[in-house]
């Protein structure tokens, strides 16, 4: 029969590959305990309304990217492309807000779009991202950037940047199409098909375009900070000034507006330098009416971002910035003859009650091929029991990375394989 193989844009995340991972969620989680964030996990899927409402008809995601389905009752659901949506739903569905005025959640979670995959864009893929939810106030916007910045640089990265725009309230964004459709009216013939076609749709996606002679017209484009309401304005340089007074270098970029319809005011990425094509490590932003679009009778002011952790991995790698993994085994148990078998298998037993990583034999192999199996393990020692050991009560505990031996007494063998972890 023909073998399976995993799904194109899928990755197997496989040992000793995975530490990386847990690496990196173990920090994330230390940054986020000092912002004061908590962790949501929200389901895998969800009804596809959420996102259409949520992240809007008109954007690539929704109108190209998900993976929809009906279950057996006809229901449409989608497989998560985001989480913003999601915890928004959440939120607002067990009254989180209630219970505080400010809600700071975070996920690191798979998610799902179904785009062409190449280096550093999948169609399973992971983020982690954090939502700010209730505050109104700019220094919130600022306070998950610094988050973001704090996460890149305890793992170490020097080759990124922030590039910041704002994308303004209703008011500005009205303002601003107009002058922008107006400038455009007259090269319309000019910009790609994908630019001539949201020229109607959705004109601000236009400055987002990649395409070379896009990029010549859009160069003169008025700019949305030019078109900003008093309030987007004052706004933006609050969030700008406490950035300037936190140290943080940023790029404002005029054409930075982000592939998601959700966004009102404050948008940013962190670009990471060596990552070619994909170069996006994270992106996000202040999304105060989303909630509005997914069913809340109020505005729920709220900011956040996510970002790739598959990127960020090619990132680090690129930087060389992972530590040397630890072997995760203490000690193989190598036995030959008689009751040596069960003797360590149950001592293995006893010293794993002790937070100790043993690997026993489960092939019945020889003891030289234990010994093999014991190296290839990476493990740090070897302890060999036969029959005069178990009745002696000692044995030799061979450490394989010094390739040194000392006798131990079996009783004590918990206490000195955790001795030698301080050493
Ligand atoms: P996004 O810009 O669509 O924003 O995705 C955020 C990050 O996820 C990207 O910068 C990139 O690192 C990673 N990413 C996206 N698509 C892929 C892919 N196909 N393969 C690998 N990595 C990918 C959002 O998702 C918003 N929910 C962010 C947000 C949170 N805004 C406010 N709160």
């Amino acid at each position: 029969m023909k073998q399976i193989k995993r799904i194109k844009g899928t990755q197997d995340i496989l040992p000793p590959i995975s530490q990386k991972w847990q690496y990196i969620e173990k920090t994330l989680r230390k940054v986020m305990r000092c912002y004061g964030y908590n962790e949501i996990r929200t389901p895998m899927f969800e009804m596809t309304e959420l996102f259409a409402r949520g992240i809007g008809q008109l954007t690539d995601i929704v109108s190209k990217e998900m993976y929809t389905f009906q279950d057996r009752s006809k229901k449409s659901l989608t497989l998560r492309p985001e989480c913003t949506a999601p915890v928004i739903r959440a939120y607002l569905e067990n009254n989180l807000g209630e219970a505080r005025p400010v809600q700071k959640l975070y996920y690191i979670s798979a998610m799902f779009r179904q785009e062409n995959p190449q280096a550093g864009r999948l169609r399973q893929f992971h983020q982690f991202g954090v939502e700010c939810i209730g505050p109104q106030a700019p220094e919130a916007d600022t306070e998950t950037i610094l988050l973001g910045l704090d996460i890149y640089q305890e793992l170490g990265l020097k080759n990124f940047s922030v590039k910041i725009n704002s994308v303004g309230d209703v008011e500005s964004r009205v303002a601003y199409k107009s002058q922008l459709k107006k400038f455009l009216k007259p090269q319309l013939n000019d910009l790609c098909q994908t630019c001539r076609e949201r020229y109607e749709s959705n004109p601000m996606r236009i400055l987002d375009c990649k395409n070379e002679s896009c990029n010549e017209i859009l160069a003169s484009a008025p700019r949305i900070l030019d078109a900003l309401s008093e309030n987007a304005r004052s706004h933006f340089e609050k969030v700008l000034s406490l950035l300037d007074q936190n140290g943080v270098e940023y790029e404002i970029d005029h054409r930075l507006v982000r592939g998601l319809d959700y966004y009102t005011f404050t948008a940013y990425e962190f670009i990471g330098g060596g990552l070619g094509a994909q170069n996006a490590l994270g992106g996000g932003g202040r999304y105060d009416l989303l909630a509005q679009e997914i069913g809340s009778k109020k505005p729920v002011p709220s900011v956040g971002f996510a970002a790739g952790i598959e990127r960020l991995i090619m990132a680090m790698d690129k930087e060389n910035l992972f530590p040397e993994m630890r072997k995760n085994v203490d000690v193989f148990i190598a036995t030959f003859g008689g009751k040596s078998q069960e003797a360590g298998f149950k001592l293995a037993h006893e010293l794993r009650k002790n937070d100790i990583s043993v690997l026993t034999e489960l092939m019945g192999r020889s003891l030289k091929a234990q010994m093999r199996e014991a190296n290839r393990s990476g493990a740090r020692f070897a302890l060999i029991l036969g029959e005069d050991e178990l009745r002696n009560g000692r044995a030799a505990l061979k450490d394989l990375q010094k390739s040194e031996q000392q006798e131990v007494v079996l009783g004590k063998l918990a206490t000195e394989i955790l001795k030698s972890r301080q050493m």
